[in-house]
Order: C-alpha cells, then sequence, then structure tokens
C-alpha cells in the first residue's frame, strides 16, 4: 500500500488546515436550516464535516488518509455530534452516489487531487447525487497557486504548500464556475470566487491560488444573504 502523504500532517498535534470550516459553506450553513445526509469528499481531518454535523446533517466523511478519518471520529466526539458521522476510507471516485441522495455535497480540494478526467466524471456525479434542497460546496487549487506548472503561478517566487506535491490538476479560470453553469449541472450559482490566500494553518507559510463555489440546485432560493450576510432582515 502507497505510503500517505497526509498522514503527518494529520498527526501532528496542530492537525492540518485548522478546524474553522470553509468560509463560505459555514456561512451557508449559519443562514440555512440543514437536515438530511450529507457527503464530505476527501474530508481530511474534518473541518467542514464537523460543521455540517453540528448544523444538523448526517455526514459520511470520505477520504484515503486513516488518519485523517480518525481526526474526524475524535473531533466528531469532541464536538457532541459521534453520532452523525460516519467516516469511510475509499477514493472519492469509488463512492457510491446514487441519484438525488445527498443533501450537502462538500469538495475541499480534492477535485484537484485527481486527473482533470475523473474530476469531471466525478463532478458530474456529485450534481446528480445532490437532492432539490441540496447544498455544494466545492474548492480547488488553481492555475494562480505558485504550486502550479502552468501560467500564471509558475512565474510565482510565492512560498508553496509542503502538501502541494499532491495537488496534481490545477483548474483554470472560470473552470470551475463554467461545469456549475452547464445545463445538465441543474445548478444555481449562490457565490463563486478565484483568489489569492495565504495559509497559516499548516507547515510554513505559503500562498495558495484558490477557486470556490456555493451552489444550490436550480428552482431552489434558499434564505441567502450572501458571506459576509448584506442586508438580511433585522
Ligand atoms: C488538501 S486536503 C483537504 C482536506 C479537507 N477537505 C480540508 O479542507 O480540510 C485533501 C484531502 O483529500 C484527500 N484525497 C486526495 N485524493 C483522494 C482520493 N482520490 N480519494 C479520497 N481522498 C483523497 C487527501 O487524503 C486529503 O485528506
Amino acid at each position: 500500500m502507497l505510503k500517505d502523504p497526509f498522514f503527518e500532517p494529520y498527526d501532528r498535534e496542530d492537525i492540518a488546515y485548522g478546524e474553522e470550516p470553509s468560509a463560505a459553506l459555514i456561512s451557508y450553513l449559519n443562514q440555512v436550516d440543514g437536515s438530511g445526509r450529507a457527503l464530505d469528499l476527501g474530508a481530511g481531518a474534518g473541518r467542514d464535516s464537523i460543521a455540517l454535523a453540528l448544523a444538523g446533517y448526517h455526514v459520511l466523511s470520505v477520504d484515503l488518509s486513516n488518519r485523517g478519518l480518525e481526526r474526524v471520529l475524535q473531533r466528531a466526539a469532541s464536538a457532541g455530534v459521534r453520532d452523525r458521522v460516519e467516516t469511510h476510507e475509499v477514493d472519492v471516485r469509488n463512492v457510491e452516489m446514487p441519484a438525488d441522495s445527498f443533501d450537502a455535497i462538500v469538495a475541499t480540494t480534492v477535485l484537484d487531487h485527481i486527473s482533470p478526467e475523473d474530476s469531471k466524471i466525478l463532478w458530474d456525479r456529485m450534481t446528480e447525487a445532490l437532492t432539490d434542497k441540496g447544498v455544494l460546496y466545492v474548492q480547488v487549487h488553481t492555475t494562480e497557486d505558485p504550486g502550479s506548472d502552468q501560467p500564471p503561478g509558475v512565474f510565482s517566487d510565492a512560498p508553496v504548500s509542503e502538501t502541494a506535491g499532491a495537488v496534481i490538476n490545477y483548474f483554470s479560470p472560470n473552470q470551475l464556475v463554467s461545469w456549475a453553469c452547464e445545463p445538465k449541472s441543474r445548478l444555481r450559482v449562490l457565490r463563486y470566487e478565484e483568489r489569492l490566500e495565504w495559509d497559516y494553518t499548516h507547515g510554513p507559510e505559503h500562498l495558495h491560488g484558490k477557486a470556490s463555489l456555493l451552489a444550490v440546485r436550480a428552482g431552489a432560493y434558499p434564505p441567502w444573504y450572501g458571506q459576509p450576510a448584506a442586508f438580511p432582515k433585522r
């Protein structure tokens, strides 16, 4: 069996990626009542899984890192939501995802850890698996990342993540949102952003290029006021 490149980052006391959930996801969960089944693909040590469980979902956390999944269960127990979190050590490409089966699907920096062809196949399966009241949150590394072998990242001299070796598929500008806008995805985009961000959560501080997408089913209109929430009812 291949060595887990994420064992040490998840084994260390100061667990990689920290405990803060993805910003747009937690903003959504704070505004819209969550219930039903959630799937966290490439859950890592579970920062998004725990947020989903605390929001009321029954969560299936999937990852190839056994150490990460142990951390998910530890954190779920500490947060008092152990009964709402299940883990499965499996390749995201082999996860069972029947149509219309998950009310929240999260993939925070995992579509970029598999080949471009596989990531599109997985994306199509994810969008099929989302229920009509479902929410989808996806984040990927982009070609703006200094670890990318494409411009503009390839020209950057900013420091690169200690785990950059695991990223093999940097997304091009607009790629993720263009997938979301394909009619067959049947999504309505609530938020999309491409940006640079410094990461202080693991190893020496380093820069990232990221794209993040928050979407619901086309035709769904949850009470979403943005991130940060703009002009909610007082
Ligand atoms: C950058 S980490 C992100 C972890 C978590 N989503 C977060 O944001 O904190 C990427 C995770 O994807 C997992 N991963 C990479 N390729 C995978 C695959 N083919 N199947 C399942 N998990 C995978 C890694 O083990 C790692 O935990």
